[in-house]
């Protein structure tokens, strides 16, 4: 998709994909789990692959951070080619370890430590970086404790901090925050803005759709290992055909409802998506018949449903669960 690549200008860009595609062998039967996707993923952004599960994200990911081989196209990272030049692309970049069993044998506070001695750090810099991590993701508590005891939650989050305590350029997050509870999201979301603030490449999957329109300074949607939608939050909502949701609760039909736009039910009423003439004559029809009745610009989780035809929680009945991926 050029327009990925023409919207961003490739000089700033921190990563760029051409043609990735990736398929895995399973006995006889091919997994496409990626097809020709092209993007370029601006330097010292938030950059948030979304999709469902078996969209493709993980698999991009670990491209990207040299754990896997495409199976054609080219993927650079800073400049460097994560085929070619693997071991040189590792300096600048940190991700969650792909076999991070062993690690599970360190209490937190070592994970972390040692993490940053082996990327380079000296004893004083790991010292201090590993302490503020752990008090900024609130880990200081556990900070003793196995990482292999921990609860799953927990452990994911001894994972994120690791790589963010990190002073690697480019930052891979991988569904940061699943199994988080919320306020250990919002430490989580105030730690990757951090590493915003100091200049670093975040790209992060989730497919948490608030999370991505709240972090991303763009983002790019992947359904079926094909790249369905690239830009900022607001260049995507811009780009949707009908970019205003109503939800009206009392007062009218469905077949009422539908000259106005497209309709679904939604608790116990109707959301409408709809142009903007059309939203606004809907809204003011609502309030006229006393409907309970709201009007706003579609979400990223709207615009999803739009283009995937089906919420993001919802997976294809034909497909297959997330793998080895994770
Ligand atoms: N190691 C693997 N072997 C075979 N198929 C895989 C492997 N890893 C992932 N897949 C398949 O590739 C597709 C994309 O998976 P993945 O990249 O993990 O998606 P996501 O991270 O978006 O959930 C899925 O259909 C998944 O089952
Ligand atoms: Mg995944």
């Amino acid at each position: 998709m050029s327009a990925a690549l023409s919207s961003t200008d490739p000089g700033g860009a921190a990563i760029v994909a051409r043609g990735i595609s990736k398929r895995y062998q399973v006995g006889r039967h091919p997994i496409d789990a990626l097809t020709e996707v092209d993007l370029a993923i601006p330097k010292g952004k938030i950059y948030g692959l979304i999709g469902r599960n078996g969209a493709g994200k993980t698999t991009f990911v670990r491209i990207a951070a040299t754990q896997l081989l495409p199976t054609s196209g080219s993927l650079t990272v800073l400049g460097q080619d994560v085929v070619k030049d693997a071991s040189r692309v590792r300096l600048s970049i940190a991700s969650v370890p792909q076999e991070s069993r062993p690690l599970y044998f360190l209490n937190v506070d070592e994970l972390i430590f040692l993490y940053l001695m082996m990327r380079g750090s000296d004893r004083v810099d790991a010292r201090q970086r590993t302490n503020a991590i752990l008090d900024e993701l609130s880990l200081t508590s556990v900070r003793k404790r196995l990482v292999s005891h921990l609860s799953g939650g927990m452990r994911r989050r001894a994972m994120v901090a690791m790589v963010l305590a990190s002073d690697a350029e480019v930052v891979f997050l991988d569904e940061p925050t699943t199994g988080l509870d919320p306020f250990a999201r919002r430490e989580v979301w105030a730690a990757i803005r951090r590493a915003k603030r100091d200049r670093r490449t975040v790209l992060l999957t989730t497919h948490y759709l608030d999370e991505a329109e709240a972090l991303s300074d763009r983002v790019a949607l992947l359904e079926g290992g094909r790249l369905k939608i690239e830009g900022s939050p607001s260049e995507i909502r811009e780009s949707v055909r009908l970019p205003y949701r109503v939800t009206v609760q009392g007062g009218f039909s469905r077949p009422e409802l539908e000259p106005y736009g497209e309709v679904s039910p939604f608790d116990g009423g109707f959301i409408v998506f709809a142009r903007e003439p059309a939203a606004r004559e809907l809204a003011l029809a609502a309030l006229g018949r006393g409907a309970r009745v709201s009007l706003g610009p579609v979400s990223l989780e709207d615009i999803f449903l739009q283009i995937v035809g089906r919420p993001i929680d919802q997976d294809a009945p034909s497909e297959e669960e997330g793998g080895g991926g994770g």
